[in-house]
């Protein structure tokens, strides 16, 4: 039959070919039906469903959300499960187990709440979720932090569908009221035994918007003290000078408290020092007066004057140093002020609950941030230097328990919209936003310490 010679070789040939060509071609068509390619439109279509849902504070429609995202996870056959650690308050928790259930997973944080929203301020509705020509997507949520929620989802439902199999568990939790501080969300969540039994070895939760083409990692965030100091003095006609009025002591206190705040703010003016590395202080409220029908009375210096600041301490910074500067400088008691430090409105802990600062290791002495990094890096993404969040999110509950959690939000080339009017991202950064993650929970889930057949928690 292979006969040199033999003209009609190549047809010959051919026609052996032709059944396994079409079985080929046979074998290709009913893996692209059920491995079908992600429609980028029905991605979005997705993001602005959940962007659609009003979750603003004072009243998030949690039932909706909790719905959407089940109903998501069904989609891509995720088991979920919603937890009430208060009642009306839904944790909603994923899970894509992986093949060796004695390594420590992975949990993906995100909040489902969002902050109110000015409508008239806006040029789209804020729960339209509205896409201009140049396809940026304007809702509330839609850079904090429900792209990010639903980009764990998008990556997750492309790795499936690629056949990747998980080795560490993966896990996402949709946290409640994060922007009310968390108390019956995240704070919820990880005190419980549902977490424990989770055995979460690395946290990923939110970041921010970044203008640059640098992706901004966060190992850190301030913590923020609400300060109210008081000044008390003898009364006095408005005509009288005289020391020790209450309001020319607290003002004592405000300049003091001004110079302060002007040395921190000339650190990140001369660029020694990014935002969440300084101590920042700002004035909250200035309360003084006697009040009158028609205001406040004019020729009377009152006796009792107040002054509250919020003020965000970085990890790094030496919390009994700055006690003692607002005991002995800020609010002293020879000047008739008062300052407790239960007199804080809050106070958070710049410690772990193990007496550690409150901190991820960002470099290579830390797997996961090295791996991150690299899992970015290999998507196409630079990197900007390793930032202390300024203000605070739910990863703080994470690294209390002394577990690394890494702010992350794949945002480049877009403002820092979040909590102002017009929000938006972009649809492509959106969609890049996803690829990213799919790096990343491959490179997490994938993860085993080299050399280590069995890890524990401690030596991750
Ligand atoms: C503090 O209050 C006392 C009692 O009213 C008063 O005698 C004293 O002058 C005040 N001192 C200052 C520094 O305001
Ligand atoms: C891993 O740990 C288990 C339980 O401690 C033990 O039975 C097993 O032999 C260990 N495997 C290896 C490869 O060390
Ligand atoms: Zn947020």
């Amino acid at each position: 039959m292979e006969n040199a010679g033999n003209s009609d070789r190549p047809n010959h040939h051919w026609r052996r070919l032709l059944p396994l060509l079409s079985l080929f071609l046979l074998l290709g068509l009913t893996n692209s039906s059920s491995l079908p390619q992600e429609d980028p439109s029905s991605t979005i279509t997705r993001f602005q469903e959940y962007l659609q849902i009003n979750t603003a504070q004072p009243n998030p429609d949690y039932k909706k959300s909790t719905d959407f995202i089940v109903s998501q996870a069904k989609s891509i056959s995720l088991e979920s499960q919603t937890h009430e650690f208060v009642e009306g308050k839904p944790v909603v928790l994923l899970k894509w187990p992986g093949s060796d259930p004695s390594l420590p997973s992975i949990l993906l944080n995100s909040h489902t709440d969002v902050v109110p929203s000015e409508h008239s301020k806006w040029n789209h509705h804020p729960f339209s979720a509205h896409i201009d020509g140049q396809g940026n997507i304007y809702a509330r949520g839609s850079q904090d932090m429900k792209c990010v929620g639903l980009q764990y989802l998008e990556a997750i439902r492309k790795l499936k569908s690629s056949g990747f199999e998980p080795k560490r568990s993966v896990y996402l939790s949709f946290v409640p009221d994060e922007e009310i501080g968390g108390h019956t969300g995240a704070e919820k969540l990880a005190e419980s035994d549902v977490f424990k039994n989770m055995n979460v070895g690395v946290v990923l939760d939110e970041g921010l918007a970044s203008p640059t083409e640098n992706y901004r990692l966060f190992f850190g965030e301030r913590s923020p003290w609400w300060l109210v100091i008081k000044a008390t003095g003898a009364p006095g006609h408005g005509a009288k000078l005289y020391d020790n009025s209450a309001l020319e002591n607290l003002f004592k206190s405000i300049e003091s408290i001004r110079r302060f705040r002007a040395s921190q703010f000339d650190l990140i003016k001369a660029g020694l020092k990014a935002e969440g590395e300084v101590i920042s202080v700002n004035m909250a409220f200035l309360k003084a007066g006697t009040p009158s029908p028609t205001g406040f009375v004019m020729n009377l210096q009152p006796s009792e004057a107040a002054a509250g600041f919020d003020i965000r301490v970085p990890p790094s910074a030496d919390p009994q140093s700055l006690e003692k500067r607002i005991a002995e400088e800020w609010a002293p008691a020879s000047r008739n002020m008062t300052f407790e430090l239960g007199q804080f409105k809050q106070k958070v802990s710049v410690y772990d609950d193990s007496g550690r600062p409150l901190l991820t290791a960002p470099d290579s002495s830390n797997p996961w941030w090295a791996l991150l990094e690299e899992a970015i890096r290999k998507a196409g993404g630079k990197i900007g230097k390793p930032e202390i969040f300024p203000a605070s999110t739910d990863a703080r509950y994470f690294r209390l328990l002394g577990l690394p959690a890494i702010g992350f939000s794949p945002m480049v080339n877009t403002p820092i919209l979040l909590h102002d009017h017009n929000e938006f991202l972009n649809q492509a950064e959106y969609l890049k936003g996803i690829d990213i993650y799919e790096s990343i929970i491959k490179a997490y889930a994938s993860y085993i310490p080299q050399g280590r057949a069995n890890v524990s928690k401690d030596e991750l």
